[in-house]
């Protein structure tokens, strides 16, 4: 179980099975408007291209979230007390998770949960090597659907949630609700849940960090294309989609798109799909709330308020959420 006098125990590896990515993508380009479920961005160069929007100038989420994060650990982890265990959702590349586990008191385990395979077991060997006291247990899972915990779990006694980068605004709000209603039974009562949740803001600051002027945002999308191309034996010619990021104020959220540049017919696995010229793909929902609708949203799946803080730009905001 350990390795190199760390405590990182095997993966438990629970990732969707191309059968699942194959199921996914057929239905979702059966659909009157075509979609793709987010989470099949993240192979491992959806990784890597995310962690380059993140290093974008227009990319403000990650930056703030980081400094206000430093900002208030210490504040964090005194109201957190020793011992906690953190059940870390979506980790990434985990930069986020050091700024935690370097100022929590004697965490007593740290368990990711996080759907790109290849990029989980390289981080947590990295966190394995640089903190060898904290056991560390990943689970390569959707954590959308139900998983066990492992079994470093059974000893917890009180959890920590914690869930950056706002990713809970890739959910529509009633599937936030229902995400944190399943989280709140996992932690338990005790449990807390720390999460990152972008702003509403100006709307060109919002359109500019999803439409970099590099492109990398574009590629990231576009590697979906890729991606289903090599696992699922499709045809898609790049060349004819596009990437289209907007803000919509009605929903509060950005959509991001992928549009086809003429009319076409793209093979997935053995079936055809057309496509209208200028038809899309809506690829990733990215909801903004301000705090007071968050705090709602929380209220309805159970959790009450601990505290919230935003940076002085009012940017972005994190809050500490208790089960009871
Ligand atoms: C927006 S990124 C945030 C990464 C990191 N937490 C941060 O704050 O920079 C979303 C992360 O969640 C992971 N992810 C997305 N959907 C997931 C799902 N359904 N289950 C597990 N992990 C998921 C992605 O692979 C990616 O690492």
């Amino acid at each position: 179980m350990s390795q190199n006098n760390s405590q990182l125990a095997a993966l438990i590896d629970l990732s969707p099975s191309v059968a699942e990515f194959r199921a996914s993508v057929w239905a979702g380009l059966a659909q009157h408007q075509k979609t793709i479920p987010a989470k099949f961005f993240y192979d491992r160069e959806g990784s890597r291209l995310f962690e380059e929007i993140c290093l974008t100038p227009e990319y403000y989420p990650t930056r703030t979230e980081k400094k206000l994060l430093a900002d208030v650990v210490s504040e964090i982890a005194g109201l957190a007390g020793p011992g906690r265990a953190v059940l870390e959702f979506g980790s990434g590349a985990g930069v986020k998770t050091r700024a935690l586990l370097d100022r929590l008191d004697a965490p007593a385990a740290y368990v990711p949960v996080e759907i790109s395979r290849a990029r989980l077991v390289e981080v947590t060997s990295e966190l394995a090597a640089d903190y060898p006291k904290i056991q560390i247990a990943p689970v390569c899972a959707d954590y959308t659907k139900p998983f066990n915990l492992p079994s470093v779990a059974m000893g917890v006694a009180h959890w920590l949630g914690f869930f950056p980068g706002s990713t809970i605004g890739n959910f529509t709000p009633p599937q936030a609700v229902q995400f944190l209603s399943q989280v709140r039974r996992m932690l338990g009562t005790t449990g807390l849940m720390l999460i990152g949740v972008d702003l509403r803001k100006d709307i060109a600051v919002l359109n500019a960090a999803y439409n970099d002027a590099a492109g990398v945002t574009a590629d990231f999308n576009l590697n979906l294309l890729t991606r289903i191309n090599r696992e699922l034996d499709g045809d898609f010619d790049l060349s004819q989609f596009g990437h289209s990021a907007f803000y919509e104020p009605e929903q509060g959220r950005i959509e991001m798109h992928l549009i086809s540049r003429r009319a076409q017919s793209v093979n997935v696995a053995g079936r055809a799909f057309d496509f209208a010229a200028d038809e899309t793909i809506h690829t990733e929902n990215s909801y903004k709330y301000d705090v007071d609708q968050f705090r709602c949203l929380a209220a309805s799946a159970g959790w009450s308020h601990r505290a919230v803080w935003t940076d002085s730009d009012r940017l972005f905001s994190l809050h500490l959420l208790a089960c009871e």
